[in-house]
């Protein structure tokens, strides 16, 4: 029997990766692979990259390691470079120190594990760091995902909703995410892969941590006072395991608006965590609709 443990997204959140380091240190997996999103998202990026460096675990780049050193080498749009709805983005790419910087900057986009040749690790999925597989994949992409690989267990994270999908040709697996986790479900989460003959089965593993050290991290480091409307949503993600960020930002944009933290309040009057997808897309479009039918010369 192989062991292998995958855990993936991070985002800057050092309490949550200690207490799943010291969770896989009692499983004593026989690999360890990381599945990116070290840094973004969160105050402590370099200390993530450095532990999981000192470990010596191998990973791949996930799409926040690829917006910071973007940010950090310039190559975004000029007025991202002062605008005040990327605040944070600056904040956290200047977090960085340059070993950490050139150790995300090496990552692979993909890699397969070395003890147990069926698996193979991607950030979002096999055709980008920035396609999510999430509960609402259909089962045909789930097989053209799998189609796309020559491995026969498909592991990847990004949509920070652990799930399992099993198909006639193998096995596409969402380990869920250590530091910001999306499924109601705040403590830190990580995945074990048990391999035996040719049967595989996926262990969904949750570890408590203390929340309070990382609000900590958020007010100590300064991320919180520097980071505008970005680490007051992503605060809100923490505390209640559910995605505000990007809806924060779509909403703004349907609406008209910066995303900036004065709108946050209205925002948070408009926004329920526990809606649908579709239904909240729908309700953007209305107000879409509605904005632009304001904005109008009548
Ligand atoms: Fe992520």
């Amino acid at each position: 029997m192989i062991r292998i443990a995958v855990l993936a997204d991070i985002h800057g959140n050092l309490p949550a990766l200690e207490a799943v380091l010291e969770d896989v240190a009692a499983q004593q997996p026989d690999e360890v692979l990381v599945g990116g999103d070290l840094v973004g998202r969160g105050p402590c990026g370099k200390k993530v990259v450095q532990r999981i460096t000192e470990k010596g675990w191998r990973g791949v780049r996930g799409n926040h390691e690829d917006y910071l050193l973007a940010f950090r080498h310039k190559r975004v749009r000029s007025h991202w470079l002062t605008a005040p709805e990327w605040t944070a983005a600056r904040w956290m790419a200047a977090e960085l120190d340059e070993a950490a910087a050139r150790s995300i900057e090496g990552l692979p986009l993909t890699l397969s594990s070395r003890l147990a040749p069926e698996l193979r690790l991607v950030h979002g999925s096999p055709r980008s760091n920035s396609e999510g597989i999430g509960p609402w994949t259909s089962r045909q992409r789930m097989e053209t995902h799998l189609a796309a690989v020559k491995e026969t267990v498909l592991v990847c994270g990004h949509t920070h909703r652990s799930l399992e999908c099993r198909l006639p040709t193998g096995v596409v697996a969402n380990v869920g995410s250590v530091g910001l986790p999306f499924n109601r479900d705040r403590r830190a989460q990580y995945a074990l892969f048990h391999f035996d003959r040719e049967e595989v089965e996926v262990e969904f593993r949750r570890v408590e941590y203390d929340l309070g050290l990382t609000l900590g991290d958020y007010e100590s480091s300064g991320f919180l006072s520097h980071g505008g409307a970005t680490a007051r949503l992503l605060l809100m993600e923490l505390e209640q395991a559910a995605p505000f960020l990007v809806p924060f930002i779509a909403w703004a944009r349907a609406r008209g608006v910066q995303p900036l933290e004065s709108e946050v309040g209205a925002f948070q009057e408009f926004y329920d965590p526990d809606e649908s997808f579709r239904s909240f897309s729908c309700r953007m479009r209305e107000l879409g609709d509605a904005s632009k039918r304001l904005q109008e010369p009548s």
